[in-house]
């Protein structure tokens, strides 16, 4: 089938071309060290194809936020190492004075990096002056970079306007399962959206009422929903002047026949801190001192059931306070029953943003999810059927 964009299959022969191919390096980093090489990883498939194809890889990308300035800081040199490690290549980082003269000695299959994107003002603000800039250095664009893709820069969008552009491995890979997950997907589908803070995802929840058949709301955002029914939440965190906006995803949900799915049983506590005593309660046995701090067994036990009888699952953030132990374990057991339906071969299941991965590697279940994002920002908004600009430039 036909891709709605070009992918690295299109680009004929690359060899002794220059390839300008955005990458996203912005990789947590303590100490000079990078803690999670997850974003490095992700690159390998692009970057090691393309230099065996015989291209000259250059890599551009951004670290950080530094405004359009120079910022020691901030420097991807600092990021090379631990890449051409991962790599397991060499890589020569290249600052951008004399950035031409240093691509004109690459050869066939050799790798670089770029200094980080952002030193340059132009390309948060996508000018010309600056694509043309980059472009110049390059003879074809590939935007491997979801993650990043939200953005409208000048490398992760003005590029593709100027140069011919493809989607890397990563981004196709990211782009199909996002069609499976929400685009075409099969039904019934369920979503489970969690996090702190219902402020955070209510563009979230107002898309995937009309798209899905089940939601499933956990966090402390279900308290604002379970506040907006009446429910009386004690101390929990709650936004209690968005009941109302809650009430009104609870009435579009119904008006599209999307199944709300709110905790019933939860686990409390007084004080949140680490192993604290706790207790399971029904939804209305929440005392005034008492915070809700994660989903309870038999709710987690009948939304195991509702995953069983769907077909497709989109999940963005954890079901409870999941970096407070013991109050992960709603998330952790959701994310193995999801694991294993998937295993089975009866659901797809694609999960992103960066609170959700974490919580899917502490469930050690990441790898049997269909496809786990590695994007934050980028995936929310695909969440919330926006159209991503990185993405839309590639369009063929
Ligand atoms: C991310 O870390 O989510 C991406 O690299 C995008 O970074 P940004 O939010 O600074 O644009």
């Amino acid at each position: 089938m036909t891709k709605p964009f070009k992918t690295l299959d299109d680009m004929g022969d690359v060899a002794g071309k220059r390839v300008l191919v955005r990458e996203d390096l912005n990789v947590p980093m303590a100490d000079g060290q990078v803690t999670d090489d997850t974003r490095l990883r992700a690159t390998l498939a692009t970057v090691t194809e393309l230099a065996d194809r015989g291209a000259k890889v250059l890599v551009l990308a951004h670290f950080g936020r530094p405004k359009g300035q120079r910022n020691a800081d901030m420097s991807l040199a600092m990021v090379t190492k631990p890449y051409a490690q991962v790599l397991g290549r060499p890589v020569r980082f290249v600052d951008w004075d004399g950035a031409a003269d240093a691509v004109a000695q690459m050869q066939p299959g050799d790798i670089a990096v770029l200094e980080n994107t952002r030193f340059f003002a132009g390309e948060e603000k996508n000018d010309p002056q600056t694509v043309a800039m980059f472009a110049e250095l390059g003879d074809f664009y590939v935007n491997d970079a979801f993650s990043a893709a939200h953005r409208a820069h000048a490398s992760t969008e003005g590029l593709a306007k100027v140069l011919p552009a493809f989607a890397g491995r990563a981004m196709e890979a990211e782009l199909d399962a996002l069609e499976r997950a929400l685009g075409n997907p099969q039904h019934p589908v369920a979503a489970v959206v969690g996090g702190a803070k219902v402020s955070t995802k209510l563009d979230v929840l107002k898309h995937l009422v009309g798209r899905v058949d089940h939601l499933i709301i956990g966090g402390g955002m279900a308290n604002t929903f379970l506040a907006a029914r009446g429910v009386n939440v004690g101390k929990s965190l709650c936004e209690h002047d968005l009941t109302g906006t809650a009430e009104a995803i609870l009435d579009a949900a119904d008006a599209a026949n999307c199944t709300v799915h709110l905790p019933y049983d939860v686990v409390v506590a007084t004080e949140f801190k680490p192993n604290p005593p706790t207790r399971t309660v029904n939804v209305h046995e929440v005392a005034a001192d008492e915070m809700i701090l994660d989903v309870g067994p038999n709710a987690v036990e009948a939304l195991g059931d509702v995953l069983k009888n769907c077909r497709t699952l989109v999940w963005n953030g954890p079901l409870g306070a999941f970096e407070t132990p013991p109050f992960d374990v709603a998330t952790v057991s959701l994310a193995r029953t999801a694991a294993a339906l998937t295993q089975e071969g009866t659901l797809v299941s694609v999960a992103g943003g960066g609170d959700t991965v974490a919580a899917l590697n502490q469930a050690g279940v990441a790898d049997d999810f269909t496809f786990v994002s590695t994007a934050g920002g980028a995936f929310l908004e695909w969440m919330e059927g926006k159209e991503l600009p990185g993405v839309a430039a590639l369009s063929r």
